[in-house]
């Protein structure tokens, strides 16, 4: 069928223009996929979307990671439309918020308390705050390659295309004041040694460390998160895992209990609230003590107030989530899924003759295009073959695998043997379709 032919898409070309004028950049983020395989979704089901032309693709993106259940999976959908008829926000404590805090600290090996933001950006902008209003110190330090969200803390040296001058980087984005350059040092990821020389010798000024302990798709080194859990400790350091992506999801108590590490704070997000806007800020009662107004005159509280936090709409979301996710097996199939489909991808790209790897976990992972087997930091990723990449994203989007090009694969427990089976069909061919 040509692609004039198919139902809907005269519909999907016109709302794509209409974005194009009434979006800033057309888009909803900084994600736009190129014209030939754009796209507006029309629905989910399980782990399968479809869009507004009626084509079908086995979902990979997952909503950039929080429909780690399945799109519209009944536990969510019936919590949520129980809620609704009660009243969607109501800025005073509700049960339901109290219950997924007590969740929380019970899944979480770090979490004694919780505080509840909107979204992910604002929990490790908190969490940083935080850290300074315990510690009396300014100065954070971050990973190379670290993506912690939006805020001017949070882009410095995330995408940079040459090293960074040690421990100074580069801003992201345009519009980040100068100034905050010189509270921001960022470290090579997986560098223990140097991570240590470089804590050791901001020690006095340094409030925390912020690591995603899952750096992207990077794993770290035995021994990475042990060293910099022990400097930070013998320090005062406030140690952060941000486990927005991680948690809930590469194991019940994220990746605390994958690699055996704790921190002070985590911040959580994405699953946590099974697709509905929510994350927090987890960790230890001694530190999540700057925010407690009963303890502090206001001057000296860590403000992290918002309209929507603990919303009940989120929460009873987030605990029907969790509850599903709690059940036993949920974690070995998670990982059965996607280590099935990551082998598969890798042995179809060598079979095209392509370096191809699966770097990452079994529920969450990055196909790349790559010669070095031994990749530990982001400049090391920088070697990859983005092209190819890019080529073969779109390949595999055409043929009905939503994908977001040179980034992550996630898993849901939605996804199905014979979804791997199709998924490896279509890699296939998206394969031969770059190399022929
Ligand atoms: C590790 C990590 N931290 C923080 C964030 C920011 O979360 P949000 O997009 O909810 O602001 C993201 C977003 O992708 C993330 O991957």
């Amino acid at each position: 069928m040509s692609l004039t032919s198919i139902p809907g898409i005269e519909q999907q070309h016109d709302l794509l223009a209409r974005a194009g004028r009434v979006l800033a950049g057309g888009g909803l983020g900084l994600f736009n996929l190129p014209d030939e395989v754009n796209l507006v979704i029309a629905a989910g089901k399980g782990s399968h979307v479809t869009d507004v032309a009626g084509r079908d693709y086995i979902d990979y993106h997952l909503g950039s990671g929080p429909d780690l259940l399945g799109h519209a999976h009944p536990a969510i959908t019936e919590a949520v439309t129980a809620q609704l008829s009660k009243g969607t926000t109501y800025y005073f404590l509700n049960e339901h918020a109290i219950r997924l805090a007590e969740r929380l600290v019970e899944a979480i090996p770090c979490g004694e308390q919780v505080h509840f933001t909107g979204s992910g950006t604002e929990a490790t902008f908190f969490a940083l705050r935080v850290a300074r209003a315990h510690t009396g110190r300014s100065k954070i330090l971050k990973f190379e390659g670290a993506w912690h969200g939006m805020h001017d803390y949070a882009l410095w040296g995330t995408v940079p295309t040459e090293p960074s001058d040690y421990p100074r980087a580069r801003p992201d984005s345009a519009g980040i004041p100068a100034i905050i350059g010189s509270e921001v040092l960022v470290a090579p990821f997986n560098d223990a040694e140097r991570a240590v020389e470089l804590i050791e010798r901001h020690a006095n000024e340094l409030a925390a460390v912020i690591v995603e302990p899952l750096q992207r798709v990077l794993k770290p080194r035995p021994g990475f998160l042990e060293a910099v859990r022990e400097v930070t400790r013998r320090h005062g350091v406030v140690l952060i895992f941000d486990e927005v992506v991680t948690g809930f999801r590469i194991a019940w108590g994220g990746a605390q209990e994958c690699y055996g590490v704790v921190p002070d704070l985590a911040t959580y997000g994405k699953a946590m609230a099974g697709g509905f806007p929510m994350a927090c800020i987890v960790g230890r009662a001694a530190i999540m003590s700057a925010l407690d107004g009963r303890r502090h005159p206001r001057h000296e509280l860590a403000w992290a107030s918002g309209t929507l936090n603990g919303n009940p709409v989120s929460a009873v979301a987030g605990l029907a989530a969790l509850n599903v996710l709690a059940q036993p097996g949920t974690y070995e199939y998670l990982h059965r899924i996607g280590s099935r489909l990551r082998a598969g991808i890798v042995e179809s790209g060598r079979r095209h003759g392509l370096p191809t790897l699966a770097l990452g976990e079994d529920a969450v992972f990055g196909i790349r295009f790559i010669e070095n087997n031994d990749v530990k930091s982001w400049m090391d990723l920088q070697a990859h073959d983005r092209e190819l990449g890019l080529r073969w994203g779109i390949e595999c989007l055409k043929r009905g695998l939503l994908v977001n090009p040179n980034e992550k694969f996630y898993i849901s427990l939605a996804h199905t043997d014979a979804d791997v089976d199709r998924t490896l069909e279509i890699c296939d061919a998206a394969f031969a379709a770059v190399t022929s």
